[in-house]
């Protein structure tokens, strides 16, 4: 593990794990991040419902579950959820929240990579945003086979946040001709100023640095061992639900984004 930012030891991964510890505090402000309406968190129980299946207090671990938003909907429809992030600030956060609503979530430290839970020990793993930061997603498609119960489900909510849409690419080109050559705000990444550049650095250097696009996690995770792979791209109720409470540009932007959930299964045994 590394010292310190400019000690050798100092890795990606020690550097990713503190850019979230250090979004922490502001993560849940973000529209997108914390869940701000019922219409929001209805369409997400329907998309996890239409993919888990009913949860009947089935297991669930949350991967790279920052400050416990899926933890809570996981939790909403009946899984007893684990929660499990590498970064002590989000789950000091998650942990405060749970108390504050009063929920019996499991929240505790762990690297997504080698997660130290038992083998076969969960019915579904579930993350979301965590995959396009990974710097060896095979290994941690592995590890999460391991951890999944056979016939058990893996779903992963992510995006590809590097490749622009030809509407991206039109509105940029707008806004610099509309600006005259001053510089557009930054839509991509919800990071905050300070923090964006090292967003930036850090997404040149991680596995799907080209962009994480539902196709090649769903050959990844076949060569992996899973079977059963489906992407949906149906995520326009949540995406329509997050845009009341963003500016426009921002709504427009995460509407035509490649956005997806991949599922998949482990075999049964
Ligand atoms: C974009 S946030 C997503 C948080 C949460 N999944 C959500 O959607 O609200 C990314 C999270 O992944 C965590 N993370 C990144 N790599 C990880 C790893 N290898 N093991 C555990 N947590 C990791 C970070 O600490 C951070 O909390």
């Amino acid at each position: 593990m590394g010292q310190s930012p400019s000690g050798t030891n100092y890795t990606l991964r020690d550097e990713i794990r503190d850019h979230w510890s250090k979004r922490a505090a502001t993560f849940d402000d973000v529209p997108g991040h914390e869940i701000f309406s019922d219409r929001e968190r209805r369409a997400w129980h329907r998309l996890l419902s239409r993919h888990l299946g009913p949860a009947n207090g089935r297991r669930a671990l949350d991967l790279a579950s920052g400050t416990g938003v899926i933890s809570h909907l996981l939790d909403d429809l009946g899984f007893e959820v684990t929660g499990l992030d590498w970064s002590e600030a989000m789950l000091t956060k998650a942990k405060a929240k749970a108390r504050s609503r009063d929920r019996r979530i499991t929240f505790r430290l762990g690297d997504a990579e080698q997660t130290r839970e038992d083998d076969a020990s969960f019915d579904v793993v579930v993350t979301r945003h965590l995959v396009w930061t990974l710097v060896d997603p095979a290994a941690c498609f592995r590890e999460w086979l391991r951890v999944l119960k056979p016939g058990g489900t893996l779903l992963i909510v992510d995006g590809d946040f590097v490749r622009q849409s030809p509407i991206e690419r039109l509105l940029a080109r707008l806004e610099t001709l509309v600006l005259k050559g001053r510089k557009p705000p930054a839509a991509a990444s919800s990071a905050p100023p300070d923090l964006a550049e090292q967003h930036r650095s850090i997404l040149s250097r991680v596995h799907f640095k080209d962009g994480a696009r539902a196709e090649d996690i769903a050959s990844m995770l076949a060569e992996c061992g899973y079977e059963r792979i489906v992407v949906d791209t149906r995520l326009g109720a949540i995406h329509l639900a997050q845009a009341c409470r963003m500016s426009w540009r921002s709504g427009l932007i995460r509407h035509v984004q490649h956005r997806y959930v991949v599922v998949a299964a482990k075999p049964p045994a």
